[in-house]
């Protein structure tokens, strides 16, 4: 029996334009799935206890296709599911063990679907503690690359390597197209808004790339955020936190532009700001699910505690460890 553990994330900047090749900066916090892998004879029993949902357990033979009965939209179980079946996939063909059955335990803290990464780091951690368990052990960079493969089939060829590689290196993350690297990054004041909702992120993306084919200036948006993303950068290189903030706010407009922020991303952005947070934003798939603020202040937790629709809220501190084994 293996544990192995990965962070969930919030981007600085860039989602859904880094699926269009542009740059994103997503930064790895301190809320981690934690995925325990157990070799058996043949097939897969996942058992999903804490997923800020209730929990599921499935058996079955290698396909998605049988539903736990649990009450949660079906699909972000059968998401859920054919993250952790592909993953092992990933760890069978990684080990030469193509028969290889596991049990799976998943236990997060990261909220399903809510952008705060769980997908990614589920498939990360579930990827390592299952080759672990077959006497494989892979660097995080080639975890990262098989992981990118399962959001990949499973996105349906729509999904960029920055949540990955993000879950399996750890820190703050610099993402354009394949070539992926860590970047210095100072200790941010995150706190992060979660509305209790979740977004589709299979759908959200096909949305943004059914307009980007409708619409000029919704390609144009695209690259507008690609823009911002690398004022970013030299901003965060900079540690010039005022302006990290100002293009938060203006990669938000731009990701409302495009369609996938919701009433109460867009309730929790404003009440940040207006309790003097640096810069807020909808932060991964959108849709519904998390903002992430800067304010080094208790103001933002504050108003967002008091705004309708905001169910938690809780600071979020930058993890530098990516993958790790758990003792
Ligand atoms: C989802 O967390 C982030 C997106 O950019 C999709 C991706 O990068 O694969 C929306």
């Amino acid at each position: 029996m293996v544990t192995a553990s990965a962070p969930g994330k919030v981007y600085l900047f860039g989602e859904h334009a880094v699926v269009y090749g542009e740059p994103a900066v997503p930064c790895a916090i301190e809320r981690r799935a934690q995925v325990t892998a157990s070799h058996r004879d043949s097939g897969l029993r996942v058992h999903a206890g804490d997923l800020t949902i209730d929990g599921f357990t499935v058996e079955y033979e290698g396909s998605a296709s049988e539903r736990p009965d649990v009450d949660i939209e079906d699909s972000l179980v059968e998401a859920g599911i054919s993250y952790v079946n592909e993953a092992i996939e990933q760890a069978r063909d990684a080990a030469d063990a193509p028969d290889a059955g596991f049990d799976v335990t998943v236990d997060s803290e990261i909220p399903l679907g809510a952008g705060l990464g769980s997908s990614a780091a589920v498939t990360v951690a579930a990827i390592d503690a299952a080759t672990r368990e077959l006497g494989v052990e892979l660097s995080p960079e080639e975890i990262a690359d098989r992981a990118y493969r399962v959001e990949h089939s499973v996105q349906d060829g729509q999904a960029s390597r920055a949540d990955t590689f993000c879950s399996a290196m750890g820190g703050a993350v610099r993402v354009e197209g394949d070539d992926c690297r860590t970047i210095e990054a100072p200790d941010l004041p995150f706190v992060i808004g979660y509305d209790g909702g979740a977004g589709d992120t299979g759908a959200l993306v096909a949305g943004v790339c059914d307009l980007r084919e409708e619409y000029e200036f919704a390609a144009d948006t695209v690259e507008a955020i690609g823009d911002v993303v690398r004022r970013g950068e030299a901003a965060l290189a900079a540690e010039r936190v005022d302006e990290l903030g100002q293009l938060m706010n203006f990669n938000h407009g731009l990701l409302s532009a495009l369609g996938v922020s919701s009433r109460s991303l867009d309730a929790m952005v404003w009440a940040a700001r207006d309790a003097g947070a640096t810069g807020a934003k909808l932060t991964g798939a959108g849709g519904g699910g998390c903002i992430v603020a800067l304010d080094d202040t208790p103001e933002t937790t504050s108003a967002l505690n008091y705004t309708p629709g905001c169910e938690d809220t809780f600071r979020a501190e930058l993890d530098t460890v990516g993958v790790r084994l758990e003792e």
